[in-house]
């Protein structure tokens, strides 16, 4: 597995690169993000360079002007150090730089770089350390060890916050109010120009040398949209000058503020600036430890520990970027840049979800209020098209908002206008998918204090909304979804979608389930519910459209058509556009009207089906489908990979799915160093677990309940797991031939169409045929 980034054959928990490759700066800013669920920060440089893109995120800041998409503001700079030995400014792009080395830590998100930098008559030692607190949200805290290696020298440093930051170009923020505090601490209040959510940033610095505190007063320097701390001292051959940064940020939506912004950031920052840098770095580590590792174990012996790295890679940025609390959702790249502006899709409940639920499922459930909460805005987006019930949107950004996507797109190839975005407008699968998502957690969690306060609400306005989107075709005698985008968004007009009919279906049928199972043992919430909808009526509606509702079936050949027309569009050789490195390579040649007539797939779609529903189709049909859409499908979207690598290992296909399983791990960390400069691709990461638990660990959620039939690589000798079901902590080791299963509960699972019982701390031992 090739990556584009360093890693360390004896640490499972370090990627990094050994040389300043500046010109690839915006990948690893990316890949070294930092975060806790709040507070997101690009792993940028403390000093600047060129092709920089400093971002900054609290989750849920979002802010609109007029004609543009809503998107979360990119926050002042507060990582910005710059040093100067006598007179020359810190550059790894002048001067000699040696011993380079910067790695970010997996287990608790510090951020190291060490090297050595000579200027003229100059060497000196440089050791950069930061994090962003998982103990405390709003805490930043920084450190740089500056140590002479020639002689004495000069030592200038400035630091501060740094507002003349955009998102692409896009000034969010009005000037402000900035100013120095106690001598020490300087503050920058500021407001997005149009939601008016405020900001109060701080920072905070104590210098020493060698091991004694110096009292050293910053000279202020303000500018437009920016405030800085200047110091200056002689520091002499060998001795370590130590200069710590604590900053903090707040904003008006914050809970836990009292009164004055501004005033409890600056209490709390002084609070926290009597500790050492060392001491508030181990609460965070201990914070990341009880949020994840000490719940999650995965572990892969291999030939190599790249698989291992890209696992441990995927769950650190999970939960750095998952809200700590439900009223926001995961953007599609997170908080790592500002693509997609903060938006979040299906990704979430389809393939973020499935970790959530099965390491934290509170995590989870967060997510889930979230929806729920965004049922103001999918019911108004309901209203706006003439429908019933909620149709969530695309692109979520507040919960109260309708629809975020934007409008328009690249240019297109032949007009040379920009193309027109339809996603917002009509690819409506969303819908089933978050009612999807609602059930999943349901039955993985037993959570039903959720489904009857929020969770079966969330299912009846969706399926509500999809008794009054399908229309009657007295033709066909069914009801059927015309016009629409499917998961392969290279269709804009696609009618009978396979994909988001039987999901629509599948919905309709939930709600009526629903529907009937509370009449008949939870009348308490059934009368609850019948107070917003009318039950009577909905139910008689949804059967009466799910059983007439129109399923495209297997053809002679056993293909499902994608749509009504797929099957009859030209087939071209998509090789080309197969194997390149990056997406969108096919635009290059055809343009979106014409690429809506060729036999050629996005991303999965037919497979996600066969996927989500494994249950209602043989191996045969999965097989034949597998067949005819894998060769027509370019992955031009990062959640291409998991659904195939899971599909072909259950069909028997183990390279094929060990292929698709490494290109998934590169989707982010490959040699492609344009691949993530915007962000890294949230849905991608997870598809790396999704993988490993879900498509070699075995562990399905199907029909009958809990599944457990792994199939590991050839190359690995084992994989050792653990997960939550309902409750039940369930650890798992696989290995070639058979696999054992211990969980701290009573559970019962199937593997192989047997069912298995297992009393608490029972270990089952299952023979597989090799
Ligand atoms: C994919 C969508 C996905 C979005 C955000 C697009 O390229 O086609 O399915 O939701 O990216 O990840």
């Amino acid at each position: 597995m090739l990556f584009g980034i360093a890693t360390k054959k004896d640490d499972d928990w370090w990627i990094g690169v050994t040389n300043p490759d500046t010109p690839h700066l915006s990948k690893y800013e990316s890949l070294m993000f930092q975060g806790n669920g709040y507070l997101g920060i690009r792993g940028s440089l403390e000093e600047h360079y060129l092709n920089e893109k400093r971002d900054m995120f609290i989750l849920g800041t979002f802010d609109k002007f007029k004609k543009e998409a809503t998107e979360l503001p990119n926050l002042p700079d507060i990582v910005n150090i710059e040093i100067t030995v006598n007179g020359k400014s810190l550059s790894l792009n002048h001067g000699e730089t040696t011993n380079y080395q910067r790695g970010l830590n997996l287990k608790n998100g510090e951020i190291i770089r060490a090297f050595d930098w000579k200027k003229g008559p100059d060497k000196l030692h440089f050791e950069f350390r930061r994090f962003v607190s998982m103990a405390n949200c709003h805490l930043f805290v920084s450190e740089v060890k500056i140590t002479p290696i020639s002689d004495t020298v000069r030592l200038q440093i400035k630091s501060g916050i740094d507002g003349q930051q955009t998102n692409g170009g896009t000034q969010h923020f009005i000037e402000g109010n900035k100013r120095l505090f106690n001598a020490r601490f300087v503050q920058m209040q500021t407001q997005t120009q149009n939601s008016l959510v405020k900001f109060a940033l701080t920072e905070y610095h104590r210098l020493f040398l060698n091991e004694t505190e110096l009292t050293l007063n910053p000279r202020l320097q303000i500018e437009r949209r920016q405030v800085f701390a200047n110091y200056s001292i002689d520091v002499e051959k060998d001795q370590c000058l130590t200069f710590v940064k604590y900053a903090n940020v707040f904003c008006s939506s914050d809970k836990d503020l009292k009164d004055n912004v501004s005033e409890d950031c600056l209490h709390q920052l002084e609070h926290v600036g009597r500790e050492t840098y060392q001491k508030l770095l181990a609460n965070s580590t201990k914070a990341w430890a009880e949020k994840i590792w000490n719940n999650s174990c995965v572990e892969i012996s291999s030939h190599n520990n790249k698989p291992q790295i890209a696992v441990n890679y995927a769950q650190y940025q999970l939960v750095a970027n998952v809200p700590c609390d439900y009223s926001k959702n995961i953007g599609a790249k997170g908080m790592t840049g500002e693509g997609y502006k903060g938006h979040a899709f299906w990704d979430t409940e389809i393939f973020m979800m499935p970790f959530f639920r099965l390491n934290i499922p509170s995590y989870a459930h967060n997510l889930l209020i979230y929806r729920y909460l965004n049922l103001i805005g999918a019911q108004k987006k309901a209203h706006q098209g003439g429908y019933k019930g909620a149709q969530y949107p695309w692109e979520a950004a507040m919960p109260e908002d309708a629809e975020s996507a934007p409008l328009w797109g690249s240019a297109d190839i032949i007009t040379g206008e920009p193309m027109k975005i339809l996603s917002g407008s009509t690819e409506i699968h969303v819908t089933s998918d978050v009612a999807f998502g609602v059930y999943q957690y349901i039955k993985n969690t037993g959570d039903y204090a959720f489904a009857k306060r929020m969770g079966y609400e969330i299912i009846l306005q969706c399926a509500q909304f999809w008794a009054s989107r399908v229309t009657w075709n007295s033709v066909k005698n069914s009801f059927e979804i015309l016009d629409v985008i499917g998961p392969d968004e290279y269709k804009e007009h696609a009618d009978n979608n396979a994909f988001t009919n039987y999901m629509a279906h599948w919905c309709m049928r939930k709600g009526a389930e629903v529907i009937t199972d509370l009449r008949q043992n939870d009348l308490l919430t059934y009368n609850h519910l019948n107070k917003k909808f009318n039950l009577k009526q909905l139910v008689k509606e949804l059967i009466e459209k799910a059983s007439m509702m129109y399923l495209p079936e297997p053809n002679g050949d056993g293909i499902i058509p994608q749509d009504d027309n797929y099957l009859s569009y030209k087939k071209i050789n998509v090789n080309k556009y197969r194997m390149s490195d990056s997406t969108s390579e096919i635009f290059k040649d055809f343009d979106l009207k014409q690429l809506d007539k060729i036999q050629v797939t996005k991303q999965a779609d037919v497979l996600l089906l066969l996927l989500l529903f494994e249950g209602n189709f043989s191996k045969k049909i999965i097989k034949k489908n597998w067949d005819y859409y894998e060769p027509k499908t370019i992955h031009d979207s990062s959640l291409s990979f998991s659904t195939h690598a899971i599909l072909a290992n259950d069909i028997g296909l183990y390279g094929k799915a060990f292929d698709y399983f490494e290109k998934n791990c590169q989707i982010d960390l490959g040699t492609n160093m344009n691949s993530s400069v915007k962000g890294v691709h949230m849905a991608g990461l997870a598809g790396t677990w999704k993988i490993v638990i879900e498509g070699f660990g075995g562990v399905r959620l199907v029909k009958d309940g809990l599944q457990i039939q792994p199939h590991i690589p050839s190359t690995w000798k084992s994989l050792k797991y653990s997960f939550v079901w309902k409750g039940i902590k369930i650890n798992v080791l696989v290995t070639h031939g058979c696999f054992s299963v211990v969980a701290d509960g009573k559970i019962k699972f199937i593997s192989h169409k047997h069912v298995y019982y297992a009393e608490p701390d029972e270990k089952i031992l299952i023979e597989t045929k090799v």
